[in-house]
Parts: C-alpha cells; sequence; structure tokens
C-alpha cells in the first residue's frame, strides 16, 4: 500500500506529521498524552492505545514514512519519531497501572461477599403423612406379589354401587352419603369407596387377581375431627380358586404385623356388607394404643359376594375371592396418636414434619 493510499483513506484521521516536523511530531505527542490522560478507565484506554499507536496512528504512519526519506534527514526523523513514540508508549504504560489498580479496588468493593451475612433460610418441605402411610401400605403389599390398582374417582353409579350389589333402595345411596354429578342421568357419582376399583380390576385383568387399591374417596359429611368429606381408603381383592376365609384371615395379620409391630391382634366379627358374604368388621389390638392395650374397629372384609364376580364375568362355581377395606385417616389416626382430623388436611409444614417422614 503506498503513503499516497494511506492518506486518501485517512482523510477523516488527523494529519500525519511530517517525520522531521518536530513542531507536528510534539503535536502528535501531545494529543497521545491527552487522550490517555483523560482515559477513565481500561476500555477507554484500549482506545487511546489503538489511536495513538495502532498501524495507522499518526506517529506510525510518520515512522513508516521514515524509510523514504532522504539519508541525511533518516537520523534526525528516526531520533524525532522514536522518541516520540516512547514517551507516548511510557505514558500508556503508566496509565495501566493506575487503572488497573482503580479497577482491581472497584471490584473488591463491588464484589464484597459479607461471610458474616445471615443466609436466606429456604424451610424443608416434609411428605404429608396420608401419602407416607398410603405408601406404605402399598409396598407391604407389593412385598406379598400383590400389584397396584386405581380408579376414577368421578365413577359412574354402576361400579360404585349396583356391580358391587347394593339394592336400588340402599341407604348409602341417598343425599345424605353421596355427592351426585350433574346432570342425574348421567349416573356419575364422586365414589364414596374404593371398591368400585374391585369390579374393574376383575373386568380389566385375568384373574387370579391379587390387587391393591389405594385412593381418594368422598362423602357428604360435615368436616369435624372424627369425619372429613374428602378422604383415603385403601381395598385389597383377591380372586383365585380356593380362597377361602382362613387366607384372607392370614393375609390381613400379616399386613397388621408388618404395619403394627408382632404384637398386632386381629379379630372378625360378624357383619354385613353388600359385596361380602360372608362379611366381617377387622378389629386390631396393640398392647401400646393410646389408652391401653385394646380392641379398635379398623375396617371391613369378608368373601366376594358371587353377585359381585357375576357382575364382572367371573364364574363363582370355579373361583372365590376375598376382599377388605380400610380407612387410611382412620388407621393414621391411631397409629400415631392424632386425635383430631383438622391437623391432616389444613397443610401446616410442622405436622407433615412431625408425623410425614418418620412414618
Ligand atoms: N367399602 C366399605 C366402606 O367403605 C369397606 C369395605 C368393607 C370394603 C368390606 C371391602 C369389604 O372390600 O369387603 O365402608
Amino acid at each position: 500500500m503506498s503513503d499516497q493510499t494511506i492518506q486518501e483513506e485517512h482523510t477523516l484521521q488527523p494529519p500525519v506529521p511530517h517525520p522531521t516536523d518536530e513542531a507536528a511530531v510534539t503535536a502528535a505527542v501531545e494529543a497521545a498524552l491527552a487522550a490517555i490522560e483523560s482515559a477513565s478507565d481500561l476500555a477507554q484506554l484500549k482506545e487511546a492505545r489503538l489511536a495513538h499507536t495502532g498501524e495507522k496512528s499518526p506517529l506510525s504512519l510518520a515512522n513508516r514514512q521514515i524509510g523514504s526519506l532522504d539519508k541525511s534527514e533518516k537520523a534526525v526523523a528516526g531520533k524525532l519519531v522514536g522518541a516520540a513514540r516512547g514517551r507516548v508508549n511510557k505514558a500508556l504504560a503508566a496509565r495501566t497501572v493506575v487503572l488497573e489498580e482503580e479497577e482491581a479496588a472497584r471490584i473488591l468493593v463491588e464484589e464484597t461477599v459479607d461471610v458474616t451475612a445471615a443466609p436466606r433460610r429456604r424451610r424443608a418441605g416434609a411428605r404429608h403423612p396420608l401419602s407416607v402411610l398410603q405408601d406404605r401400605v402399598s409396598d407391604i403389599f407389593v412385598g406379598m406379589g400383590w400389584e397396584i390398582a386405581e380408579g376414577p374417582e368421578v365413577e359412574s353409579e354402576w361400579f360404585n354401587f349396583d356391580a358391587l350389589n347394593f339394592k336400588p333402595d340402599h341407604p348409602a345411596r341417598e343425599m345424605q352419603d353421596t355427592f351426585f354429578i350433574e346432570p342425574a342421568d348421567a349416573h356419575l357419582v364422586l365414589r364414596t369407596h374404593t371398591s368400585p376399583v374391585q369390579v374393574r380390576s376383575m373386568l380389566e385383568r385375568e384373574v387370579p387377581v391379587y390387587v391393591l387399591c389405594p385412593g381418594r374417596t368422598f362423602r357428604t359429611d360435615e368436616l369435624d375431627a372424627t369425619h372429613t368429606p374428602v378422604f383415603h381408603q385403601f381395598e385389597g381383592l383377591a380372586v383365585d380358586k380356593n380362597l377361602t376365609m382362613a387366607d384372607l384371615r392370614g393375609t390381613l395379620e400379616h399386613f397388621a404385623r408388618q404395619m403394627f409391630g408382632e404384637e398386632a391382634k386381629i379379630r372378625l366379627r360378624p357383619a354385613y356388607f353388600p359385596f361380602t358374604e360372608p362379611s366381617a368388621e377387622l378389629d386390631l389390638w396393640h398392647p401400646t394404643f393410646k389408652g391401653g392395650a385394646r380392641w379398635i374397629e379398623w375396617g371391613g372384609c369378608g368373601m366376594v359376594n358371587p353377585n359381585v364376580l357375576r357382575a364382572a364375568g367371573i364364574d363363582p362355581e370355579v373361583y372365590s375371592g376375598f376382599a377388605f377395606g380400610m380407612g387410611i385417616e382412620r388407621t393414621l389416626m391411631f397409629r400415631n396418636d392424632v386425635p383430631d382430623m383438622h391437623d391432616m388436611i389444613e397443610g401446616d409444614i410442622r405436622f407433615s414434619q412431625h408425623f410425614g417422614m418418620e412414618i
């Protein structure tokens, strides 16, 4: 590139001093020193460096012209421009040191970490005791080779009542117990128990069937210390050849010991449920229950009524079954001495921390 083209390209640049013109060279040096001095941070200093020492700066261009000067002028020009560039470089180096120190000091202040400041406290959560208990029950049955089954909370009246052998005039269908879903002719309810999952399981699976069905259930109860309109149950169902009441009893006894310890005992008292025949009320005994060693009513059970097997397409002449159902809230109440159901639904983290992790 010739000097001519450099000149043309940089018509907006400051004039290039002639390398022997002392006044012009000094003016270029002073312009450079002023720019260096006024740079207030390292970024501005970088710009000044580029403008006054870069390839296209006046002093660099003047330096390049020296080569084409007469021999007599070369020495003078070399000394003049060399000294000029030396002054600018020295000023740059000095300013760099100052600005770097300033920047380091600023970062020290701006990025100070107060190691004595109190950290923001994050509260740890806890799984709800009802979920923990439900998982524990499920685990015990999975450990015996059973499967977990689920069904819908909005259930057809047929699964919730008819298929379970409730007669059309059974009082449980009345408004005070059941949440009916409009329109009435859709025949949908919020399931009042987990028993409809029995029928669904028998329809969906091949026999033999061994399922545990935990889930949410609904009844039109007012919330008080021992009732809540939304609660949880778990349902067990076994259908196989030659199952008897002894299998039911043995299963429940094993389950009770897994849940409450080896000292736990169970007993069955005759009762009535439309979906089992014979039916029984299941009581649980434990030496450390609050109020002393005593029997507590835990749930219902029985041999699956042949009408229920037939509704699910299973031949009661070939197969028999047993079933049981318990409330999870009720189980938590006497397992962990929780006297008031409000605690289970109010969502206070202290309740979950106290009972939720430990179970
Ligand atoms: N479904 C009954 C209830 O909610 C409980 C129950 C009783 C379930 C006997 C059963 C059973 O499977 O065999 O009160």
